[in-house]
């Protein structure tokens, strides 16, 4: 594989980073067009600026590649890899967000969303079933009945579409429509009850479900006429629901591997409960149409999810501790200063430990030339500023990686509800861009 000088790589990422354009900064519904905004999830990146990145790391290479994000959430990375014709996997441990990626995959080779949303206004007018479909802990507390009996009918309706690829669409506006209309504040990640005067009632619910419809109906055509504008190649891509450190990762030794990605800041009980906000909708959908192999488990309880991603244990913290100190200079001089017998500084410690070994595996599992770029930030911990980014350089370092150069992005807005405690903390991220020969 012919691949051209190093520097000239740093002076292009420089140059973006320099002259920024506007796009990055754009915020509200126009800073996620097409499939992007397909469903609200926690922390998204901004799809043109990894796009732009992802541009400039494609002009270095020559011959085939393949675009791979271990975190890849709501699939904002993915999104701009299929737009380009590249061959994608994604990885994620949480199934809404692995169920999201595939909706849009669905989208990508033309699922026909129309007839679905036919089939499925078809079936809701005529439903006059009373029953409730589906019952977990708590449902009574975040569902009156009428919503619960509402919800159950539209769920009947989804299932009535005969097309799995077109019913994930289906049930990504189903989950966005629970979202804002169960009894938890919208305000919050967290599952909160709100106060009386703000119930939703089921003529609401109606009607959020129709508009969430609509928008997903327009933003479907909205990206297959990107596709036939600007598409020669229709790529591979692949999504695997599950833990990263131990998921089975497709290994390719053919093709040079860019990894693309916006790791959590840390762990999801003191920074963003993915788990949470995903909890009620995973709990509504037909357990058929998730991806392939989730743990019933994770969704046993409001907490099991959170507790499963990166940093959700603080077994062994000491350990880890240990093995962090080695790995990264940063993280040894940040342990200096902070209070080991604290909590959260322990939950820092196991969450940099899983960050690592999750790194460590798909390192070990990539076989040949890569580009790595990185989006992280640094939130508080103890009353410290966790320096993430510097730390996930030593880590790139540790594995054998050149940090080629890194862009500093500040955040327009914050890009979480209020009510999350990191909230106002991250102001600011930093995106690496590093190489493995
Ligand atoms: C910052 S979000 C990614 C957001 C994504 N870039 C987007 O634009 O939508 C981080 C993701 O890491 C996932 N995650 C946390 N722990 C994980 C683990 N152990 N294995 C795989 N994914 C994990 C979370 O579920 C979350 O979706």
């Amino acid at each position: 594989m012919k691949r051209k000088a190093p520097a000239s790589l740093a002076a292009r990422v420089k140059r973006l980073a320099s002259h920024q354009p506007p796009s990055w900064a754009t915020i509200g519904r126009d800073a996620r067009p097409n499939l992007h905004g397909l469903l609200r999830y926690p922390a998204m990146m901004i799809p043109s600026m990894q796009g732009d990145i992802l541009d400039v790391v494609l002009a270095e290479i020559d011959g085939p590649c393949r675009v791979t994000d271990p975190f890849v959430g709501s699939g904002t990375v993915m999104t701009e890899a299929l737009i380009r014709g590249l061959d994608f996997v994604g990885i994620d441990i949480n199934p809404l967000a692995a169920m999201v990626c595939e909706a849009k995959i669905a989208v990508d080779a033309r699922a026909d969303v129309e007839h679905g949303v036919e089939v499925v206004l078809h079936h809701l007018a005529r439903d006059i079933e009373m029953t409730i479909d589906v019952d977990f802990a708590g449902r009574a507390k975040w569902f009156s009945q009428e919503s619960a009996i509402y919800f159950s009918k539209i769920r009947r309706a989804i299932m009535r579409v005969e097309d799995v690829g077109t019913r994930k669409v289906l049930w990504v506006a189903f989950a966005d429509t629970i979202r804002r209309c169960s009894n938890s504040r919208t305000s919050t990640y967290k599952l909160h009850v709100r106060p009386d005067a703000e119930m939703v009632d089921v003529s609401r619910i109606r009607k959020v479900f129709f508009l969430t419809l609509r928008e997903a109906l327009q933003r479907t055509r909205d990206y297959q006429q990107i596709l036939a504008q600007s598409r020669r190649k229709t790529p591979k891509a692949r999504i695997i629901c599950g833990d990263i450190r131990t998921a089975k990762i497709p290994t390719s030794r053919t093709r040079h591997q860019i990894l693309v990605t916006s790791p959590p800041y840390g762990d999801n009980v003191t920074t963003i409960p993915y788990g949470q906000f995903s909890f009620l909708a995973l709990n509504w959908i037909d357990p058929k149409d998730l991806p392939g192999g989730v743990d019933d488990k994770l969704l046993a309880n409001t907490h099991a999810l959170d507790a499963a991603s990166l940093g959700g244990s603080v077994l062994d913290a000491q350990e880890k501790h240990a093995e962090m100190m080695e790995v990264s200079p940063t993280y040894k001089r940040f342990s200096r200063q902070a209070k080991r017998d604290n909590r959260d500084v322990r939950k820092v410690s196991c969450f940099m430990y899983d960050y690592w070994e999750s790194l460590h595996r798909i390192n070990s599992k990539a076989l040949g030339s890569a580009h790595w770029v990185m989006t992280t930030g640094n939130r508080n911990a103890a009353g410290l500023k966790v320096p993430f980014d510097a730390i996930n350089r030593d880590i790139v370092e540790a594995l054998g990686g050149r940090c080629v150069t890194s862009i500093q992005r500040k955040l327009p807005v914050k890009r979480m509800p209020n009510r999350n405690s990191i909230g106002e903390l991250i102001n600011a991220e930093t995106t690496l861009v590093a190489e493995f020969a």
